[in-house]
This record gives structure tokens, C-alpha cells and sequence, in this order.
């Protein structure tokens, strides 16, 4: 499975067009029923005895016993490690789009944003005879309804579940932007047995325009067969691991003359040192690189928590001098409003030895190697030759124009125009 992941991880580029199908399997670790497996019949009826218009007109009352049930089940329910990851995907890339046949809203509860629900929700209600003074839809988390069928608060009659039942028609807005998304590099089917439609064919459209495809999923089904490669394991284990393999942590970095370490909390005393150099303090914070905070909660999180904050700070040491760090070195992937920055600094000492050249050369090649960013940007103040030259040996296009208050400011990226501004 590992060969697998690392080939998945390898095409999941940071400005790679990703997109996620999703199924009942992956809320199935947070204690869900999927609808085909062994839990999944209530009270012995079949889901096409209770999913329809028509099931619903016989008896709205035994319909709506099995949504408040659900609905009672999912209150207790938690997002679990796959929904988490693909929320944080969905910050991560810039093109990742996320399908779901799910009405948990599961998703959407872990911070995915902008997830296409083709089957609607089951937190969403509506009036079942349309009358006229009722929004559309409105969502409604009373759980569970005193009265069943709830009645509409407009007109008196019925409510029904705002999910979309065999027989009717999908959101055809919905629906185009799926197709839309299914043009995409990588493709993923999750947790779905693949087996209604049209969600089972967005498989073929993903094919049909070049995308790689891959499913996740323990058992066999219609998708297994047809996909480039097909993870035979569950959601909630095989999604972090493909996150970790995307390098989601800082690494420790050597470059010919250098060693950069990721600054951990046992660095405590080095992360004062480094808080007392004023050009740190301002990038880091008045820039709002960073949350403000002590030097050990932002060294803690610098190590632990860089998939959240998207920033990682190295402590540059010059080979001969192993024990006391020359500079820092940071990268935020997500820089303010702006993209990926660089931060360099170096203790004035050690300026003019070529060494910032070579530690932003390690810093640069983890950012595209390892973490995948598109691009990285970044400014500085006071410029001066040595830092012109520094940036031109790094290949970097760059500008030189007032920034922050007016300021002589260099603005850089590694990609096309630099920046209009921080
Ligand atoms: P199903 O119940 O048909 O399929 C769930 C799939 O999840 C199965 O293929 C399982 O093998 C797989 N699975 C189970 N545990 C898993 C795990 N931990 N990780 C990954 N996969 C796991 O549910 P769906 O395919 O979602 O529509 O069903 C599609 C639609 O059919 C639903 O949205 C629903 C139903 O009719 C409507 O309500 C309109």
C-alpha cells in the first residue's frame, strides 16, 4: 500500500486540480450507518421503501421516524481523521473541489469549504406542498421533532427532509459544477459503492478528460476494476497517511555548508535568542506571520502544528559552528492574503559569506519538493546590494518599490509578476 500512497502524494502537486467524491464509507469511523452494509436496513424496510416522494405521500409519519432517527444518531457524531483531512485539503490546494452523496454534513462540520452536496441534507427542511409564503429551503437542527411529521411554520402542512430522494430530479446548478470539477489531474472515489447514478459517473468524466483516478475503499466494487489505483483500506486510515506522505511537517534540511533544523519546543533558549533580534519580531509578528505569542508556543507550533498554521521556522547553523545558529529561516505556505512567503534572517556577522544564498536555496527546494507550493513570495525592507544579489542568484524576479509605510522595499517571487503588495 505504501508504493501506492507515495505515487498518489506525488501527483497531489500544490497546484494540481483535485477532486474528492465522497460516500457513506467515510463517515462510517464516526459512527454512521453506510446504507448497503449489514446496519444499514432499519426497522427491515430497504432505503427504496423510505427514500422516496412516494414513500413519503403513503406515510410521511414512518418516513420521518427514520430521518429523526438519523438525525438523532448523527447530533451524537463526530467528524472523524478522513473528513479532517480533506477540510484541511480543501485550504491546502487552491483547485480541490469536494463532491458528496453524504447528507451528514459531516464535511462540513470539520471545515471543508465549498462542499458540493448532490444529495442535499438532512439538516435542511422544506415544505412538502411548496406553498408559496415558505423559503425553499431552511435548515432546521431540532432534534428530535416533537411532532412528526413537523409541520411547516408558514402554511401548517408537512416538512419534509431537504435531501433529494430516488426519482427526483439532482440541483442541475449542483450537478454541472460536479462535471465541472470532475475535469481535474487527480480524481478520488471514497467510501461510495459506486453504484447510483450520476455520482457513479462522474468516474467515467474524470477518465474521459485525463485524470488520474484512485479509489478508497475495503471492499470490491463496480470503480475497483476501472480506477489507476485502488487503495483496498479504509478512509479514516488511508487519508492521513497520504497527508503525512505530502510532507506536512517541517524537515530538517542540509544544504553543502548549512544545517537547518526545524525549531522544536526543547529549543527554547535558541527561540528567545531569536525573539530578541528585532527583524524577527517584525516579521514574524507585526506582519502577522504569525500568531503572536512566548517563543515556546510559537516554537511548539512551528514543530507540531504545520499543517495548521502552514508556517515552519529553521534555525540556520553553519557547519563549524554546530552549536549556535547563524540565522533562522521561515516559510509560511499561506502567507497573509498574499500566498507563500520566504523569511530569511541572518545575524549581521555572518552577512556577505553567501550563507543566506544557500539556506533560502534549502528552504526553497523543500517548499516545491516536499511541501508541493506553487510558488513563494515574500519582501524585504532596506534593501541593498548584497540582498539584490541574493535574490538574483536565487533566481528570483523581484521589484524594487515603496512597501509597508512607505518603505524601500524589495518585493520578490519565484513566479511571474512579484506581488502588488503585502
Ligand atoms: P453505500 O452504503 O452504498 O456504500 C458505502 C461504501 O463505503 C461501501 O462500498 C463500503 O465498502 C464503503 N466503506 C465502508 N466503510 C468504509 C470506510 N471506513 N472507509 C472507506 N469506505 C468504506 O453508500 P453510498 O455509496 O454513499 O443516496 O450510497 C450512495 C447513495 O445511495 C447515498 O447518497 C444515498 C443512497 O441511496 C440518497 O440518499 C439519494
Amino acid at each position: 500500500m505504501r508504493s501506492r500512497l507515495l505515487s498518489v502524494a506525488r501527483a497531489l502537486r500544490a497546484d494540481a486540480r483535485i477532486t474528492v467524491m465522497t460516500g457513506a464509507g467515510v463517515s462510517a469511523a464516526s459512527g454512521v450507518p453506510t446504507f448497503r452494509g449489514a446496519d444499514g436496513l432499519w426497522k427491515g424496510f430497504r432505503l427504496e421503501d423510505l427514500a422516496t416522494p412516494d414513500a413519503f405521500a403513503r406515510s410521511p409519519h414512518r418516513v420521518w421516524e427514520w430521518y429523526d432517527w438519523r438525525r438523532q444518531a448523527l447530533a451524537g457524531c463526530l467528524p472523524n481523521r478522513a473528513h479532517h483531512v480533506l477540510a484541511s485539503w480543501s485550504l491546502r490546494f487552491p483547485r480541490f473541489r469536494l463532491i458528496t452523496q453524504n447528507v451528514d454534513g459531516l464535511h462540513e462540520r470539520a471545515g471543508a469549504a465549498d462542499v458540493l452536496r448532490l444529495h442535499g441534507s438532512i439538516w435542511d427542511v422544506r415544505c412538502w406542498n411548496r406553498c408559496t409564503a415558505s423559503p425553499d429551503q431552511w435548515r432546521d437542527d431540532t432534534v428530535p421533532f416533537p411532532v412528526l411529521p413537523p409541520p411547516c411554520p408558514h402554511c401548517g402542512g408537512p416538512l419534509r427532509p431537504g435531501v433529494v430522494w430516488f426519482g427526483e430530479m439532482l440541483d442541475r446548478d449542483v450537478v454541472d459544477r460536479c462535471l465541472d470539477a470532475t475535469c481535474c489531474d487527480v480524481f478520488f472515489t471514497v467510501g461510495t459503492s459506486a453504484l447510483v447514478h450520476p455520482a457513479a459517473g462522474f468516474l467515467d468524466h474524470a477518465r474521459r478528460h485525463g485524470a488520474m483516478t484512485v479509489e478508497v475503499n475495503p471492499e470490491v466494487t463496480p470503480a475497483t476494476s476501472v480506477v489507476d489505483t485502488a487503495i483496498s483500506e479504509r478512509a479514516e486510515l488511508v487519508l492521513p497517511e497520504l497527508d503525512a506522505a505530502l510532507g506536512a511537517h517541517p524537515l530538517a534540511l542540509s544544504t553543502a555548508r548549512l544545517r537547518l533544523e526545524p525549531l522544536l519546543p526543547k529549543d527554547v533558549e535558541a527561540a528567545h535568542r531569536l525573539w530578541t533580534h528585532r527583524d524577527v519580531r517584525r516579521y514574524l509578528w507585526d506582519d502577522r506571520i504569525i500568531p503572536r505569542g512566548t517563543a515556546e508556543e510559537v516554537a511548539r507550533a512551528s514543530a507540531t502544528d504545520f499543517a495548521r498554521y502552514r508556517f515552519g521556522l529553521w534555525l540556520v547553523y553553519a557547519r563549524e559552528e554546530a552549536r549556535t545558529p547563524v540565522g533562522f529561516c521561515g516559510l509560511r505556505a499561506d502567507g497573509v492574503g498574499a500566498g507563500p512567503q520566504l523569511l530569511f534572517g541572518l545575524y549581521p556577522k555572518h552577512w556577505g559569506q553567501g550563507l543566506a544564498q544557500e539556506a533560502s536555496r534549502g528552504v526553497l527546494a523543500h517548499a516545491f519538493e516536499t511541501l508541493r507550493l506553487p510558488r513563494v513570495i515574500g519582501a524585504a525592507d532596506a534593501p541593498n546590494e548584497r540582498s539584490v544579489r541574493t535574490l538574483a542568484a536565487l533566481g528570483m524576479r523581484f521589484e524594487r518599490r515603496a512597501g509597508h509605510d512607505g518603505l524601500d522595499t524589495l518585493f520578490y517571487s519565484t513566479e511571474g509578476r512579484p506581488p502588488s503588495g503585502r
